[in-house]
């Protein structure tokens, strides 16, 4: 039996643009926009517009997660919904009831809310008046939007996040192309990088203002890199790797300061962002409760084979590598499955960032509807195979619990099927299926066993 700590958090993670839909939406995000204007580079050309329709089934919803003994859900406030006015901070009146109500309805239900504030969604409105992050200006504007949700949720709301993923917009949108705007330029994906670190600490210092009761953190998506061998140009790799993904965002959020060779990297290639000296003491004074990490694959590194012309992105330092000996999820890209990174992940968060609470924020086993099959005799969907990859994951972290990890829960990436950036719906990850004709719930296997799980806190 592996028993997990008094009062751990079981339930699942979703995201506001990724679950609600845009009814009764005054203000847009750069979805809905990049949606509109490109419509063929969504998977199945469907955009955010329905999704789950959770804004107007959110009681339907909730009601789900009581049955399968949920005892904690992270969603986020949409920026662009709950905002009239982005300058003055004005709050359209049907979103502030929209989410009270939902807030209201988990908490009722013994649910305990972490809300987030920003999941991708740049209000469209902001990323053309400003190109968004870009912009130190949004960075103060996104400090006045949780400001403002802090008032309105706060004396319920006891656990904050206010990014997830950070990395990924700039990743997406300015390294990668894979987030709105599109645009290919490390010298402005670092000053995006560095802005939202400073936003980070602008919501942080806001909510320290209005002394609540709860809670504020933030999500991270620690990808462990391992490198191809021990030999000093693959170590190198890895330690490269490692510097701009992961503790490029964690070394400034946790201890509140960048690292060292980070800085020096950035300077070589010409890249240093604009930074003014009382910034860095905001951002040193901002310190966070605890700390979200989504899991999904390891990073596997080697040296570069062929060096390039210049810095395009951090793939400057290390090639990708394919883990001869690795399992790979046939269902996800050939994604490698490896659930001792997640222990990795636990021993790094508490040998070297001083042992801070923090949870499991997503961990999210792709399939898709045709792995998933259709609904059987006993009315569920059989996705045993997400199961027996949980169950290997958890086990991992339960080892390093028992070592000391301060971990204090674990969310399922996600809820409902959920549409996700350009895949849509293309791979599923939820407990209940979405039909998409019907907008229909069906519950999987999995459920049933993780519902166990959570009621009985050991498994
Ligand atoms: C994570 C994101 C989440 C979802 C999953 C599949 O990286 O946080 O929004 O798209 O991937």
């Amino acid at each position: 039996m592996y028993k997990f700590p008094e009062g751990f958090f079981w339930g699942a993670a979703t995201s506001g643009v990724q679950s609600e839909g845009s009814k009764n939406q005054v203000n847009k995000s750069i979805w809905n926009h990049w949606f509109q204007i490109e419509p063929e580079r969504f998977s199945g050309g469907i955009g955010p517009e329905v999704v789950c329709d959770t804004y107007s089934r959110f009681k339907e919803d909730v009601a789900l997660m009581k049955e399968i003994n949920f005892n904690s859900f992270r969603t986020s406030i949409q920026w662009a919904r709950l905002i009239k006015n982005f300058e003055t901070g004005e709050v359209c009146d049907d979103a502030v009831r929209f989410y009270n109500e939902y807030i209201d309805e988990l908490l009722k239900n013994g649910i305990e809310p972490i809300i987030n504030l920003y999941h991708f969604d740049m209000p469209i409105e902001l990323q053309e008046r400003y190109g968004g992050f870009e912009s130190k200006k949004v960075a103060e504007l996104f400090a006045l939007f949780s400001r403002k949700a802090f008032e309105l949720f706060g004396d319920r709301v006891k656990y904050w996040t206010t990014f997830n993923e950070p990395i990924v917009p700039v990743e997406g949108g300015y390294l990668y192309d894979f987030h709105y705007p599109n645009k290919k330029d490390p010298k402005l994906a670092v000053q995006v990088a560095y802005n939202i670190i400073l936003a980070h600490a602008k919501s942080v210092t806001e909510y320290r203002k209005l002394n609540l009761s709860g809670q504020i953190g933030v999500v991270l998506n620690l990808t462990p890199s391992y490198p191809r061998s021990q030999s000093e140009e693959d170590l190198k790799a890895a330690y490269m790797a490692d510097l701009f993904f992961n503790r490029s965002f964690l070394d400034p959020m946790l201890k509140g300061e960048f690292p060292a060779d980070l800085c020096e990297a950035l300077k070589i290639h010409g890249l240093t962002p604009n930074i003014e000296s009382e910034e860095l003491n905001e951002i040193k004074s901002a310190k966070v409760d605890f700390l979200g990490v989504n899991y999904y694959v390891p990073r596997r590194v080697k040296a570069k084979e062929t060096p390039d012309d210049k810095f395009y992105n951090p793939e400057f330092y290390f090639d990708y590598h394919i883990n001869p000996e690795g399992r790979f999820n046939p269902y996800r890209d050939n994604n490698e499955i490896h659930p001792v990174a997640l222990y990795d992940i636990a021993k790094n968060v508490q040998e070297n960032y001083g042992n801070i609470p923090w949870y499991l924020a997503e961990i999210g086993i792709a399939m898709d509807l045709e792995s998933e099959g259709d609904v059987k005799e006993d009315n569920l969907i059989d996705d045993s195979f997400r199961t027996e990859l949980m169950k290997e994951h958890l086990i991992q972290l339960h080892r390093a619990i028992e070592e000391g990890s301060n971990c204090f829960g674990v969310h399922q990436w996600t809820f409902i099927d959920c549409w996700s950036w350009l895949n849509s719906f293309k791979r599923r990850y939820g407990f209940y299926r979405l039909d998409l004709a019907t907008g229909e719930r069906v519950k999987k296997k999995h459920a049933i066993w993780f519902s166990e799980v959570a009621k009985n806190n050991e498994f």
